[in-house]
């Protein structure tokens, strides 16, 4: 059964013979003071904290809670450095910043830690999966809970797909070097003439899924020799690429600002289009929208949030996990735009591969082909726990009843969300396998920081709401940190083009639609809702 360790419940009070319309029992209250149910209009409905908690103890929906806050950094850290690192900082540094690039980290890096501080407090308050969803529910309400539920199945699917896309091309070139060359045709609709299938991007995404079917503990292991073989080849480009730099490529560190050639209509970041300000490349503006980019190389470290409810002792962990990780990868990312600019003079370098082409450039092409392997390897982790984070919210808003309850029946053996896994597994590996989703990585962003939006206001408004509640880590200086938070997510947005801005709106009405023909009715907060007290014996784990 459950490990030991867990969060405390709150005492059980006496069964209330008015637990559910029909008069059974289907949990127990929670406390005589606290309603399961805060009503403020149907939408708005909330779950309570300790409704959402006990939730998470019914035993055909329960995890199994086997992690630590090692797991949790190790875990953090598998999913933060990936594509960004090994990819963004090519293009950023070429087209946006230059040698500045590092300051552009260091930007989205701080936009990170204040959300990240936001995630610590609610993650400790609400152990419960499903991260950013579970906290709108508990704070703001239903709706917006839906919404950024949707929202986050949205970034967790993309970036997964994206990711393994990029994990492919790795593996192609690895595979090119030794001789073997898949045909045009299963390389992707990139590079296949007509329809073509990223054959090794569907198979990883595939192999991803049974190993997170198979558990949780089994995942943190394959994740923990992962990320040391990507945190190595990540301290030999910093250690090794320190004694190629040459001064010289740092002159200017912040290149003159220039306007942006092709952005235009929808190209164009929302903040031209509404303030009519025309953003710059290079320039101080530029480090801003480069900052806008390299965000993506942070994203995962609020999908440490989601494994809240299979963490030992959350309160103390989850805090850990999550500014241990971000602070981890931030110092790498620094150090390693710095190490890169300063090889080889931003002008030069590629966009493909930039960390293993400036150790070509400087006559060392063995450290490429090491480098191309530690990017193969690590990109696994990023899709893993990407893919991982994404059933875990599926898995708690099917709980709650606002997706088909089926997906939330947890395996009677490996204790997983095996449904949801496997379905979501096969539609992201489709999708990765079919589809040209690289000007879709934007969209990632966008949801991503959305998310940090609802989760700074949810901080304010459970502060206000639940001043009772006790919080193991308490998010230092609110309300000012809560809405820098806000303030700094919504000026990343604002440098993402119009486009992306569109295309997640048409995602979000989709959304909105599916919660007023299903999710509101079915809803477990629903009071026409069935809800039936759960069968069968508690499973074995
Ligand atoms: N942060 C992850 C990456 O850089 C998503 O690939």
């Amino acid at each position: 059964m459950t490990a030991p360790g867990a969060c405390a419940p709150p005492p059980p009070p006496p069964a209330s013979p008015n637990d559910g319309p029909d008069g059974r029992a289907w949990r127990r209250p929670v406390s005589s003071q606290e309603p399961r149910v805060r009503r403020s209009g149907n939408y708005f409905r909330t779950k309570s904290i300790e409704q959402s908690i006990e939730d998470t103890e019914e035993p055909e929906h329960a995890l199994s809670r086997s992690l630590s806050a090692l797991d949790l950094t190790v875990f953090g850290v598998g999913v933060i450095i990936g594509t960004g690192i090994f990819v963004l900082t090519g293009t950023v540094a070429k087209n946006q910043a230059g040698p500045a690039t590092a300051l552009a980290f260091v930007a989205a890096g701080v936009v990170c830690a204040l959300a990240a501080l936001c995630y610590a407090e609610f993650a400790s308050t609400v152990p419960v999966a499903g991260s950013a969803y579970t906290f709108a529910y508990a704070s703001i309400g239903e709706l917006p809970a839906w919404i950024i539920g949707w929202d986050l199945i949205l970034e967790f699917a993309l970036g997964t797909a994206v990711v393994a896309v990029g994990w492919s091309g790795y593996v192609r070139s690895l595979l090119d070097n030794a001789g073997w060359n898949l045909p045009d045709a299963l390389q992707g609709p990139d590079v296949a003439d007509g329809v073509g299938f990223d054959l090794l991007a569907f198979l990883l995404v595939l192999l991803l899924t049974g190993i997170l079917v198979l558990g949780m503990k089994l995942s943190a292991r394959i994740t923990s020799l992962v990320v040391a073989v990507k945190v190595t080849v990540v301290l030999i480009v910093i250690i090794a690429g320190a004694f190629f730099i040459k001064a010289d490529n740092y002159r200017p560190f912040i290149p003159d600002a220039r306007g942006q050639e092709s952005a235009s209509g929808l190209d164009a970041p929302l903040i031209q289009l509404i303030f009519g300000y025309e953003p710059t490349n290079f320039g101080v503006q530029g480090i801003f929208t480069a900052a806008a980019v390299v965000f993506f190389a942070f994203i995962g470290f609020d999908v440490v949030a989601t494994a809240a409810e299979e963490t030992r002792n959350p309160q103390k962990d989850m805090p850990r996990g999550i500014l241990g990780s971000l602070f981890i990868c931030t110092t790498l990312y620094v150090a390693v735009s710095l190490v890169v600019t300063g090889m080889q003079h931003y002008t030069e370098l590629t966009v493909d591969a930039p960390l293993a082409d400036a150790f070509k450039a400087t006559g060392h092409p063995w450290y490429a082909g090491l480098i191309s392997f530690g990017a193969a390897v690590g990109l696994t982790t990023v899709c893993m726990i990407l893919l991982l984070g994404q059933t875990r919210v599926f898995f708690a808003m099917s709980r709650d009843g606002l997706l088909p309850r089926f997906f939330s029946r947890v395996h009677p053996r490996f204790a997983t969300p095996y449904r949801s896994t496997v379905l979501l597994g096969v539609i992201i590996a489709v999708v990765a396998g079919f589809t040209s989703i690289s000007e879709l990585a934007e969209l990632v962003n966008i949801g991503t920081l959305f998310a940090f939006v609802v989760v700074a206001i949810g901080v304010l408004v459970l502060r206000r709401t639940r001043p009772d509640l006790p919080r193991a880590f308490r998010t230092p200086w609110v309300p000012v940190l809560p809405v820098a938070s806000v303030a700094a997510s919504v000026w990343l947005m604002l440098n993402l083009p119009s486009e992306t801005w569109v295309r997640f709106g048409a995602w979000m009405v989709i959304g909105v639609v599916l919660y007023f023909l299903y999710g509101r009715k079915h809803s477990r907060m629903s009071p026409t809702t069935d809800r039936p007290a759960p069968p069968g014996p508690p499973v074995a784990r």
